[in-house]
């Protein structure tokens, strides 16, 4: 999940001197930024400093990423005619800033805990690039699939075929596993969720070259785990809403599962941060398969004693789950 970011005074330090793409853009600062956490927060993973949607820039778009608003493209993706502004060719290509900084993070981190490369699934990507910006209703991303679906078919296969690219590359360059993150997926309709989210998932775990990095995938607000399953991953993410021990009761051992602490319990006292922490690891339950995690990313005003002190507890309270 996030876990580098705006709660870490030290981050916010770096980011007074670079803006939000720079940042992405500068491997020194971006795998400066990624070392954060594992150095003092105490996670078991360091995950690349970056954003899902490095890949419509790189195809041309014009993003901002503008401090409490976040994200905004001014010239959204509103009609098949607007594909033809994007700039498929050797999208790859033009995001070697990203293994730059793969390559920089590996040796910071020399070793002491893996690296996390991760995508914005095709879904995702498009609500952003149609609706310009996060929304509440998704009613113009919406409006899209509903009138002219073969144009934003199109959209998500290029993006799909994008993604494929991108992560084999962040593989190559050095990431030990890879997330493919699908956030808006749960605001469709179970025959859409098909037809425009898993669709394209399927497509990309399909074609990944992973020389054995585990592939995750976090499809936020999605219930039907059967279809996720399926999958050609190794894992599922799950969000705070999900069940974990019903997961794995229906999972069983085709996946291992990430999650699903909600992030808000980080501005608990203490005392109830130890017990729901308690609380996930018991309700998975005993042997291997669970890596504990947020069940999104952590929010920007968490105080970092916080998660420095839920790490503490998983790292504490986990062990009896595996004698
Ligand atoms: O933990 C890490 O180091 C990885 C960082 C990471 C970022 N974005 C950095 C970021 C990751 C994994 C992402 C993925 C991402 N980006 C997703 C999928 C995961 C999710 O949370 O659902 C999505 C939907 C985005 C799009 C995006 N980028 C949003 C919604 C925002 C605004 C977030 C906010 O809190 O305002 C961004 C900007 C962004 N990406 C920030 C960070 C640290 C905040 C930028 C800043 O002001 O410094």
């Amino acid at each position: 999940m996030r876990q580098a970011g705006r709660y870490l005074p030290e981050y916010r330090a770096i980011r007074e001197r670079a803006d939000f793409l720079t940042l992405c853009k500068t491997p020194e600062l971006a795998s400066e930024v990624t070392v954060q956490p594992v150095d003092l927060i105490g996670v078991d993973a360091a995950i690349l400093f970056s954003d899902i949607l490095v890949i419509p820039e790189a195809m041309g778009m014009h993003l901002d990423v503008v401090e409490s608003k976040g994200p905004i493209f001014d010239d959204p993706i509103r009609s098949r005619d607007d594909l033809k502004r994007l700039n498929i060719k050797d999208v790859t290509g033009r995001l070697q800033y990203v293994f730059d900084a793969i390559k920089l993070t590996k040796e910071k981190l020399a070793g002491r805990v893996p690296l996390i490369g991760f995508s914005g699934a095709p879904w995702t990507l498009a609500t952003y690039m149609i609706e310009g910006k996060g929304s509440k209703n998704f009613d113009i991303a919406k409006k899209f699939i509903y009138s002219d679906p073969t144009a934003v078919h199109e959209l998500l296969q290029l993006l799909a075929d994008a993604v494929v690219d991108y992560l084999n590359a962040k593989i190559r360059a050095g990431c030990d596993a890879v997330q493919i993150f699908d956030t808006w997926a749960g605001i469709l309709s179970p025959t859409d969720l098909d037809e425009f989210s898993l669709r394209y998932i399927k497509y990309i775990c399909d074609r990944l070259e992973t020389n054995g990095a585990p592939v995750i995938v976090f499809a936020k607000g999605v219930s039907s785990l059967d279809k996720l399953a399926d999958l050609k991953c190794d894992v599922i993410g799950l969000d705070w809403t999900m069940d974990i021990s019903a997961a794995r009761a229906r999972i069983g051992d085709r996946k291992a599962l990430q999650g699903n602490l909600d992030p808000c319990v980080l501005f608990a006292p203490k005392e109830k941060i130890r017990q729901e922490t308690e609380r996930v690891l018991q309700q998975f339950g005993f042997g291997s398969g669970h890596i504990f995690n947020l069940g999104h990313g952590i929010l920007p005003n968490t105080p970092p004693e916080n998660a420095q002190y839920l790490v503490s507890c998983v790292k504490e309270l986990s062990i009896k789950y595996h004698q």
